[in-house]
């Protein structure tokens, strides 16, 4: 396994495997690497010549009074967790590797970048499309592997790598859960126990919506449905909501749902979504 930290190696080092013919998917992460991640890992390793693994806590996509600083950071684990995964290369960049001018040029996405998500996190999504633009022009994957845990931000790459005419393939993985159904996440280190127990209220949430939607239930009874579950478990609900899984739209005719939830339990802010095939 190569770690690298320069783009000038990782270009190196990758040409020459490109020139062999050899194709790589691509595993874009902030580190603190989980079950979750390492599913991606897997299904990298599955579909291609080479697995290229990024580690880095981008700043642009925090806000400024989000958790940036004590976001988890664990290289030794995370480059012993990629070494056990078959990683091919680890690009662990520096931030004014990734970043060298100040003020410089920045990817900016659309509506679907100021809605739900982008909407309590304003900036967000040009930070997580600027970073993943930069990645994909470093790395030059055949393959880009995300979780269907963020699947707003998994809309918002998407998008982007047709608008920008990345011409590379995405694999959406499954999310990963606890037994109680609580999506895998590097935020989930910062529940008490207390918390922990009440962050499984997120899922219960989803499935109470997915009952509600399959016995024909309209979005608003469906986003009713998820809000009393959160609500009752004295989590503090962010947004629950219906949409149409593409344009994050409200849903209409009979295609799949996808239901969205955040929230926060304690301090932590916490995501999950489900969806729903009609
Ligand atoms: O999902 C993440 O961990 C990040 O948003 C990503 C895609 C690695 C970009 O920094």
């Amino acid at each position: 396994m190569r770690v690298i930290r320069s783009v000038r190696d990782l270009r190196r080092t990758l040409g020459r495997d490109r020139d062999e013919g050899r194709t790589i998917g691509f595993v874009p992460t902030m580190g603190a690497l989980h079950p979750g991640h390492l599913s991606l890992l897997a299904a990298a390793r599955r579909d291609n010549d080479v697995v290229v693994l990024s580690v880095f806590v981008n700043p642009m996509q925090f806000g400024p009074s989000e958790d940036f600083a004590a976001y988890p950071r664990d290289e030794a684990g995370d480059l012993a967790a990629a070494q056990a995964a078959g990683v091919d290369v680890v690009f662990l960049p520096a931030t004014e590797e990734m970043y060298p001018h100040d003020g410089g040029a920045v990817v900016h996405v659309g509506r679907l970048g100021t809605i739900l998500e982008g909407a309590s996190r304003p900036g967000h999504f040009d930070g997580v499309a600027t970073v993943v633009a930069k990645l994909m022009n470093m790395v030059s994957p055949d393959r880009l592997y995300l979780g269907q845990k963020d699947a707003q931000q998994v809309a918002v790459v998407k998008a982007m790598i047709e608008d920008l005419s990345f011409g590379v393939d995405v694999v959406v993985c499954p999310t990963v859960r606890e037994p109680d159904g609580l999506a895998l996440s590097s935020r989930n280190a910062y529940l008490s126990d207390g918390e922990r127990q009440r962050a499984a209220a997120l899922w219960r949430a989803l499935q109470s919506g997915r009952r509600a939607a399959e016995s024909g239930g309209a979005p608003d009874v469906v986003e009713k449905a998820m809000k009393t579950v959160v609500e009752e478990e004295g989590v503090v609900l962010d947004y629950a909501r219906v949409v149409d899984p593409v344009s994050f739209a409200s849903p209409s005719g009979s295609g799949p749902l996808l239901l969205l939830i955040a929230a926060r339990v304690g301090p932590t802010r916490l995501i999950d979504n489900l969806l729903i095939s009609r």
